[in-house]
């Protein structure tokens, strides 16, 4: 209990000034959610720019040891100045990245498959929400095979997340999943988006393409673009600018950064597009005087 002695009169009611707390939530689609999960969103969004930087390094949970992911424990410290959320394994974030790091948290939640089947599309929800709660996870992550085998039971496993995350308002997710043989066009693309966004998730992290535009367009909830293979630099860059200029509230790359021979001083040149307003030139610019 506080001292009683002494105690201010209270008397600032500010009687001539409106309720301050009425901004608009800055992230897409998130006007009608609750405090817990914008709370979620907002340790993922910059509320100035309103996008992320996501690093992903959940590579492991289907492929094993991955050329520059081979110690999570020294990568992963390495990077975290230059990204908002770190996308992981529970695996990986509890044995190789220390706790009192301040990053949103993208937790990996479906597996089943690895790099021995041809088919990667059937996987399960792999971890339960009071797991993702004791990890104070910002979002739970689920691949989902929207065109594949494995589509009925991917979009159950999304479903059972959305259901679990919002009983206890964590977001969800989607990551479009593009197989070997399924088209990366803006058809599939807004086919996919649409019909995850349209199932209850707050995130989609899909590809950029053609007509990059429409497909934000037509998804209410904010697009990460993820970065694929590897790519050298200034294409990287050129990616995540043409993404965020058609539109998409950040990007979720793992090997056109950790891959890089100069891994740092690209996740600070992503970061320069993402937040920054930087274009592709003035951000690969600011790349080689930075290694230079
Ligand atoms: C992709 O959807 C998976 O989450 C991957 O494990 C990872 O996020 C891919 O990252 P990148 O393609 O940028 O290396």
């Amino acid at each position: 209990m506080a001292d009683k002695d002494g105690l201010k009169i209270a008397k600032d009611y500010h009687t001539d000034i409106a309720f301050a707390n009425n901004n608009p939530f800055h992230v897409k689609g998130a006007n009608s959610l609750d405090w817990g999960m914008k709370k979620h969103l907002a340790n993922i969004f910059d509320p100035k720019s309103g996008n992320t930087v996501m690093f992903a390094f959940d590579h492991g949970y289907f492929m094993g040891s991955t050329a520059g992911l081979e110690r999570l424990d020294l990568v992963v410290p390495k990077l975290m100045p230059n990204i908002d959320c770190l996308m992981g394994t529970r695996g990986a974030l509890r044995t190789c990245v220390p706790p009192e790091n301040r990053k949103a948290v993208a937790l990996r939640v479906s597996s089943g498959s690895s790099m021995l089947n041809d088919d990667l599309s059937h996987e399960v929800v792999a971890v339960d929400i009071e797991d993702a709660i004791r990890m104070n996870a910002d979002c739970m992550a689920v691949q989902t095979f929207i065109g594949a085998d494995g589509q009925l039971s991917s979009l159950d496993n999304l479903n059972k997340v959305i259901n679990a995350g919002f009983r206890y308002s964590i977001p969800t997710l989607g990551v479009v999943a593009v197989g070997k043989d399924m088209e990366r066009t803006d058809r599939f693309f807004k086919l996919a988006t649409r019909i995850i966004a349209e199932m209850g998730v707050q995130i989609v992290k899909t590809y950029y393409c053609d007509n990059f535009e429409e497909v934000v367009a037509a998804c209410p909830v904010p697009i990460v673009v993820a970065g694929g293979k590897k790519l050298p630099e200034d294409e990287a860059l050129t990616l995540a600018y043409r993404a965020i200029q058609g539109g998409a509230h950040g990007v979720d790359m793992g090997r056109n950064i950790f891959q890089s021979n100069h891994a740092i001083e690209m996740s600070q040149a992503i970061r320069k597009i993402v937040h920054e307003g930087f274009t592709d030139k003035e951000a690969w610019e600011f790349f080689q005087d930075a290694i230079h």
